[in-house]
Order: C-alpha cells, then structure tokens, then sequence
C-alpha cells in the first residue's frame, strides 16, 4: 500500500444532505511511539491496547456550501460551539484533502463529545480524530458505496494518522500496531492493523485505571515532543530499542508471561520518560504524586505477588494496568492506597475495548 492508493477515482453518487455518527476509543501505548518523520510517519512502530470506556462521539451533519472558503464548518463540543478547535481541524483539512476531495464541496457541523472530562488531562486526539475519521468515511462510503470494508478502515486509521498520529491505533481493537516491522508481516507506518499473533487469556480484559494526577494542560504537547528527539542524542538507540521491544513481545503475549509483560511495558513508560527529561530543552513531566504512585505499586507488587504495573503518557497522569483475574484485590488497593494521590480524588476504570463504532442517525 502506497499513499496514492487511498486518494480515489471519480465517486459514483452525491449527497445533499446526511448525517454519520461514530463512537472512537481512546488507547493506551505499550511500545510508545515517540519522534516521527515528514508526514506523521512513525520514527519506530508501536503497540497499544485500545480503551473501551474512554471514547468520543462525533456526528458530522453534511450540508450544502454556501460560501466560498476552502473549508467551511461550525464545530460544537458538548453542545457549545467550540472555536478553539477550528485551526485543529482547518489543518487536518488541508493535509487530508487529497484523500477526500469532497472536503471542499459541502458545508459541515461536527457535533463531539466526550464521556471523559475534557479538562481531564487526558488527550482526546486519538478518540477525537479517530471519530472524525470515521465520520468522513462515511461521506467516502456513501459516494463510492463498492468500497471494500477493508479499505474502509486502512482509510480511516490512515487519515487519523494525519489528524494525530496514535490515533490511528483507535480504529479496532484489542491490540493494534502502528509502524512498519520485519516480524508483523502487514504492518505498516501509514496505519494501524490489528495484533496478528496468538494472544494469551491473560491479556484478554486487560483493566487500565487511569489515575487523573494532574488534570492542567500539558505542560509539553506532543508535536513539540516528537520535534525533540530530532537531535535527540538517544534517539538512535531508542527507537532501536522499540523495534527490540515489538519482537518480544511476541512471545510474551503469546505465552501469557505477565511478569515479562511488567518489565517491558514498565521500562517504555520510563524510557519515554527518560527521553524528554535528556532532550534539549528539558522536562519534568511527572508529578511528585506520580512518583508516589509508582512506588506504591512496586511495593505492593513485591507484597503480594499480583501482577499490577504502571504505564505513562507524556504527562504525569497513571495508567494502571492489570489482568481481569486479578482485579478484585487490585481495584481494592487503588481504592484504599492510590486515589488519596489523584487530583479531587478523579480516576477512570478504563479496559480493553474493541475498536470504534457506528451509531445510528
Ligand atoms: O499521537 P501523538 O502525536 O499525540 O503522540 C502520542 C505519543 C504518546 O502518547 C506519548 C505515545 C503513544 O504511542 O501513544
């Protein structure tokens, strides 16, 4: 698959108006991606369980244009109309308009929401863009209805890609992976594809409870973080690292070695960590609390033998992560032991979801 083949031939039909509607999970990286080329092509190839709580709906009503801008578009979060976004999405316009030539033709109103706070800290691009991804498909597939399911979702998780680069790891579940390696024979850096080895039942149900530590904006957002590891001393190494990481990870999903799980998803948090703290500039993204809460769960992990570990995103929130057999007294020591460390007590029982959905209009 090249770029060209996701840019289409004549459409067969035209809309005067419709609406689409679609449902798209966040995700949570275990080999992170971090440091990309031209284009939100990945520096290295990356894995991530998609989410099933944490998601977005977007319903994008499809209008006759009446004006001659390029774009033309009213955006509503939550009901209110939300002009923060608008230069967000004039880009992603832009960058994506070869690929869906309609763009320019009709009015639009994206009506999104989220079931998770949007002051939350947590990122809503990857379930945002996903969703307004989704929804364009839809437009696609309604002008060019002989478009092959397949097709359908390379295309949506490709042009996510461009929206926000994880994104495109939203599209399916329960594990996807983004960016071309030699031992995942499609895997490719221009969108996400589903897991396509064996996995073992003690990653099926997975649990992610995000611990909501420090719900401000991000002190570093991830374009400028990717811009980082240009010059990055490390960077060579690092994503070197990644590729190590993505073919060990094989067997271990395939035998259900929890432990090896622990070490490899543990030390990419901590790598990706390590990564912004030795760039030029520098940062510090985790927060007192976050170290407080890592130590806690190793020692609780030394205590009691459960298979409990932590992963992070670019900022200090937790993701605690956990295997369904276990839950039970895991969730009861997040309870008594962790929430004290979350900002206003937040935090968000999180798991393995299976990928985004459409709903009815
Ligand atoms: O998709 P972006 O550009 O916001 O980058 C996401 C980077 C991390 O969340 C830190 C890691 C990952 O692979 O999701």
């Amino acid at each position: 698959m090249t770029e060209k083949d996701f840019i289409p031939s004549n459409y067969l039909k035209d809309i005067v108006s419709k609406r689409f509607s679609w449902s798209s999970p966040s995700n949570i990286a275990l080999i992170k991606y971090w440091g990309k080329k031209k284009n939100q092509i990945p520096a290295n190839p990356s894995i991530s369980f998609t989410l099933d709580v944490c998601k977005t709906t977007t319903e994008l009503e499809v209008c006759n244009k009446t004006t001659d801008e390029d774009f033309s578009f009213e955006i509503f979060l939550d009901n209110k109309i939300q002009n923060d976004f608008r230069s967000k999405i004039e880009t992603f316009f832009y960058r994506v308009e070869t690929f869906l030539p309609f763009l320019r033709h009709y009015h639009f109103v994206i009506r999104t929401e989220n079931t998770f706070p949007h002051s939350s800290g947590i990122a809503s691009s990857a379930s945002g863009m996903s969703a307004l991804a989704l929804c364009l498909m839809g437009i696609e597939k309604e002008l060019n209805p002989n478009m092959s399911n397949i097709l359908f979702k390379q295309k949506a998780s490709f042009l996510s890609r461009l929206g926000s680069g994880s994104a495109c790891r939203s599209i399916e579940g329960d594990l996807v992976v983004w960016g071309k390696h030699e031992d995942y024979p499609e895997s490719s850096n221009l969108f996400g594809v589903k897991y396509p080895f064996e996995v073992h039942d003690n990653f099926k149900n997975y649990h992610d409870t995000i611990l909501l530590v420090d719900k401000g904006e991000k002190q570093v957002s991830s374009s400028v973080g990717h811009e980082l590891m240009h010059d990055h001393p490390f960077a060579e190494t690092r994503f070197q690292q990644a590729n190590t990481n993505l073919s060990k990870l094989i067997i271990i999903l395939k035998q259900g070695l929890l432990d090896d799980f622990i070490t490899l998803v543990e030390s990419e948090a901590l790598t990706l960590h390590a990564m912004m703290m030795t760039s030029t500039p520098y940062f510090i993204l985790m927060k007192s609390n976050t170290l407080k809460i890592i130590n806690k769960i190793w020692d609780f992990r030394k205590a009691t033998g459960l298979h409990v570990c932590f992963t992070l995103d670019a900022g200090a929130n937790v993701h605690v992560l956990f295997p369904d057999h276990e839950a039970p007294q895991i969730y009861d020591f997040i309870r008594n032991e962790l929430v004290v460390y979350c900002q206003n007590g937040h935090y968000i029982c999180d798991r393995v979801g299976f990928g985004a959905k459409a709903n009815q209009v």
